[in-house]
């Protein structure tokens, strides 16, 4: 699939990672950024380039890490013309998309995404950056990958926490945008929670096709885009108070904006329901115990936040979310009664 923006395209494959990387770095000066997990799992098979590997875990995605790795790149003697390597998941792709952003005002670089979460969503659209003292994403900047590699055969060692983290971003994609998706899933639980390789590839090439519509249209989010930041804003929230996974976090967020939208008049109840049930089978909807002013602090300092406004997304219908602009106060307030 080609992804066309302004200055740049962006190809992603679907396929064994190992067979495209050849072809595709052929005469490349690589640098290959990974974690340890990733690293110890499939390092064998990596191609022939030094390796940078960093820890695992939200907590690795902060500024002391980019440090470290630029570090690494000039002992190694990186300069212009190398081109960085992402072998991993969101937290890897987030990181390596930042550090070749800035390392010598900008240098080439790719993905092969192992989870389904970063298959799905991290790795596409060149949105990357880092954490500041928890505040999620909080430095960053767009920037393209020249390709993305997603090879659905790394997802059999995701453990199945992880792998239904990414299904989390799988359904936003589907609520906000195509409710033929959100059927196929709802009929398919179990194929779904089994990782049926052929309904996984359907699922995973549709979930992306989704998001590069989008973000053609809109790269640097002035508009539609937003609407891929469904359930975000409380989700980051929960997720940097909780240690919860992404995608859960996200859930309980796109819940809570569902239940909101229900409240505002939009969404009828029947979708409501549909909706809770799919989390809840999915396994996206645990009990979570939140602090309300931890969560009430974080959302005070996203990014969506203008001053006293913040832009939240809604759904009218499964398959149709909607931007809207809020007072903060106001926002706050709705989503302390879904706690309350
Ligand atoms: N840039 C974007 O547009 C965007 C969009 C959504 C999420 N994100 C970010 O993505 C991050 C979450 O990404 P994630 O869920 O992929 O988490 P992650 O990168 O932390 O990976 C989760 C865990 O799975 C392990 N892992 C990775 N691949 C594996 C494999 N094939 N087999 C076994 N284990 C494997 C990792 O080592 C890690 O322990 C968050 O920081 C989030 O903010 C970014």
């Amino acid at each position: 699939m080609e992804i066309k923006f302004d200055n740049k395209k962006t190809h992603v494959y679907m396929g064994d990672a190992w067979d495209l990387t050849k072809k595709l770095l052929s005469g490349k000066d690589v640098i290959i950024i990974s974690d340890i997990n990733v690293n110890k799992l499939y390092g064998y098979s990596f191609p022939d380039y030094p390796v940078i590997t960093i820890g695992t875990g939200e907590a690795v995605k902060e500024l002391d890490t980019v440090k470290t790795i630029i570090k690494h790149l000039i002992a190694i003697g990186a300069d212009r013309s190398s081109f960085l390597l992402g072998i991993g998941g969101g937290v890897v792709c987030d990181i390596t998309g930042f550090v070749a952003s800035v390392f010598m005002r900008g240098i080439d670089f790719g993905f092969i995404s192992t989870t389904l979460l970063s298959q799905v969503d991290a790795s596409i659209g060149g949105k990357n950056g880092v954490n500041v003292n928890g505040i999620k994403n909080i430095i960053g900047c767009i920037k393209q990958p020249s390709f993305v590699i997603c090879d659905s055969g790394l997802l059999n060692t995701l453990p199945d926490e992880e792998y239904i983290s990414g299904l989390g971003e799988l359904v936003k994609h589907a609520l906000i945008k195509d409710k033929e998706l959100f059927r196929v899933i709802e009929d398919n639980i179990s194929p779904v929670l089994k990782r049926m390789p052929d309904l996984l590839e359907e699922l995973i090439s549709k979930s992306i096709v989704i998001k590069i519509a989008v973000v053609e249209r809109d790269e640097m989010e002035l508009g539609e885009r937003k609407l891929l930041n469904f359930g975000h804003t409380l989700g980051h929230a929960i997720e940097s108070t909780t240690g919860l996974s992404h995608g859960i976090s996200i859930a309980s967020g796109m819940m809570a904006a569902v239940e909101i939208s229900y409240n505002e008049g939009l969404i009828n109840k029947k979708d409501v329901e549909r909706i809770r049930s799919l989390f809840t089978n999915l396994g996206l909807l645990p009990e979570i115990k939140i602090r309300w002013p931890a969560i009430r602090d974080k959302i005070f300092s996203d990014k969506k936040r203008r001053g006293n406004n913040i832009s939240f997304i809604l759904l009218e219908k499964i398959g149709h979310g909607i931007q809207k602009e809020y007072l903060l106060e106001d926002i706050l307030k709705k989503l302390h009664k879904q706690f309350s």
